[in-house]
């Protein structure tokens, strides 16, 4: 699907959506297609029951005989001081999939927000493309029988906007964020047979090259892990044919000597619990068991495709959990990079194992200003938290808040649980340093991070547990149901604000 943008002026063929203010007051363009329908418009507005003008409202119309259109649709803005861009993204895609499933081929979004609202006319342009271009994704590689009228329709959208040159050079960094967020979705929703740890690596190592300046890629093999004493990650992928991997991104956007934030991601290509084997019912989904990894890496590519003023390093332990006659067993003790040994109990709590590999490496190697991990780390998060929420743990105050702060700025929402020593002693070992699971039932999440800290010296360190909203089986307004790739825009965010005036 192709995004440009105009000024307004009446489309010549299409659809055309024009925005109505809440108790059906026309805006501008809306008002000038009444006028061009002789009265139709604001006719249908006065006899729709169900019509208001309030957010998320919506009338189509068929095409007036007087005009080359296919279709008029009213969407409703609701109350000018309400709108932001969250709202205007929202409408973008919205409106996407009513025009998709009306079979509209092209349409013009006259949409004008106006001076009304806080947001710049050429900001609300761009972030109701924003809007269209995240929910416009689907992932239908695999598809071969697909009918034609099942199809998405829409081929080019039209946004009408005062300063159409403004217009475009915002949404310069919006449409790379929606490449990149694209490009998460379709890692995470590659099936385990097509991407297992070596094709993941490959997939991001393509990244680095002229189009994309200041970011370079390494991936270290089983052989150079060993070297580096990774026996954590290792035992995880020693059941498998698949061998591990880890990934290292680099993006230098800002001085060199300038520490770099670090983005960590669990990167389980497929995790079927090891010998510690999950249940047949849903383990499908344990595909995205590498989700974590996913976003990561769309962040890194996000990171340099607007060329941040920053420095980054994206790192991912890539493996492949399975049972074999090589398999690690419950009740070995394995000894990690860090040198602190752990007695694994269940082989199906895999990722902090890898996590603990690369958090230390990462600090080790990097010296980094903070790191930030990403897994979708236990089921018990989702029992917490659903799928509305993402579960927080920070040992440094103002990287959580400012996480929460980017998360309720983009629609992905942070709650923060508790760490502490009382938590922690619940791993505490009988045979080894810490044991990966906990005696008894209870806080599941807040264990997994526990254990995860115990990797992590003093620098600021955040764990976002995504188990619950990696994945939707709902569509909604800006994110179709699938891979969500909750977490590049967040972290986008949380980067803009705060780590590039520096
Ligand atoms: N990848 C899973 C977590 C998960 C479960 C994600 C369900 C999404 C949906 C993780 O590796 C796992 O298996 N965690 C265990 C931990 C337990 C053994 C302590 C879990 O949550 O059951
Ligand atoms: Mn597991
Ligand atoms: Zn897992």
């Amino acid at each position: 699907m192709k995004i440009s943008f105009s000024e307004f002026e009446l489309p010549r063929s299409g659809a055309v959506v024009v925005g109505v203010w809440e108790e059906r007051v026309l805006t501008e363009p809306a008002r000038r297609l009444d006028e061009a329908t002789g009265g139709a418009v604001s006719r249908a507005a006065a006899a729709a029951v169900r019509f208001h003008g309030k957010k998320n409202e919506t009338l189509a119309l068929v095409g007036p005989p007087e005009l080359p259109l296919s279709r008029i649709v009213l969407a409703g803005l609701g109350k000018p001081e309400a709108v932001d861009a969250r709202l205007m993204e929202d409408l973008g895609g919205s409106l996407l999939t009513q025009l998709n499933s009306a079979g509209e081929s092209e349409a013009s979004f006259a949409i004008d927000a106006g001076d009304k609202t806080k947001l710049k006319p050429a900001e609300a342009a761009a972030r109701l493309a924003f809007g269209a271009a995240l929910r416009a994704y689907r992932f239908d590689k695999y598809r071969t029988k697909e009918k034609p009228e099942r199809k998405p329709s829409l081929e080019r959208v039209t946004v009408m906007t005062a300063s159409p040159a403004k217009a475009k050079q915002a949404y310069g960094a919006l449409g790379a964020a929606a490449e990149a967020v694209a490009f998460t979705r379709d890692l995470v929703s590659e099936p385990a047979n097509e991407l297992y740890p070596e094709t993941l690596a490959e997939r991001a190592a393509a990244l680095a090259g002229p189009d994309l300046p200041g970011l370079t890629v390494e991936i270290l093999d089983e052989h150079k892990m060993r070297e580096l004493g990774m026996g954590a990650l290792l035992a995880v992928g020693q059941g498998s044919v698949r061998p591990p991997r880890v990934l290292v991104m680099q993006y230098r956007g800002a001085a060199t000597d300038s520490p770099p934030l670090a983005f960590i991601g669990k990167g389980v290509t497929f995790d079927t619990g090891g010998i510690s084997i999950k249940p047949a019912a849903g383990m499908g989904e344990m595909k995205w068991d590498m989700a974590g990894a996913g976003v990561v890496i769309g962040l890194m590519r996000l990171l340099a495709a607007r060329k941040a003023r920053v420095n980054a390093v994206g790192i991912a332990g890539l493996v492949e959990n399975m049972p074999s006659g090589s398999a690690t067993r419950p009740g070995d003790i394995i000894r990690s990079m860090s040198g602190q040994t752990i007695e694994v109990l269940n082989t199906d709590a895999e990722g902090r194992l890898v996590l603990a590999d690369v958090l230390w490496y990462c600090q080790d190697r990097f010296k980094p200003k903070l790191m930030i991990d990403l897994a979708t780390l236990t089921g018990a998060v989702i029992v917490a938290l659903g799928h509305e929420n993402a579960g927080l743990f920070s040992n440094n105050e103002e990287l959580a808040d400012r996480l929460i702060a980017a998360g309720k700025a983009v629609g992905e929402l942070l709650w923060r649980l508790p760490l502490s020593e009382s938590y922690d002693r619940a791993i505490d070992s009988d045979a080894a340093d810490v044991k990966n699971i906990a005696g008894d039932r209870g806080a599941g999440s807040i264990i997994g991070a526990q254990f995860v800290q115990r990797f992590v010296n003093n620098l600021p360190w955040a764990h976002l547990d995504i188990a619950g909203v990696a994945w939707s089986k709902k569509d909604a307004p800006t994110v179709p149901k699938g891979a969500t790739a909750f977490g590049v825009r967040l972290l986008d965010r949380f980067v803009v604000d705060h780590y590039e005036k520096e």
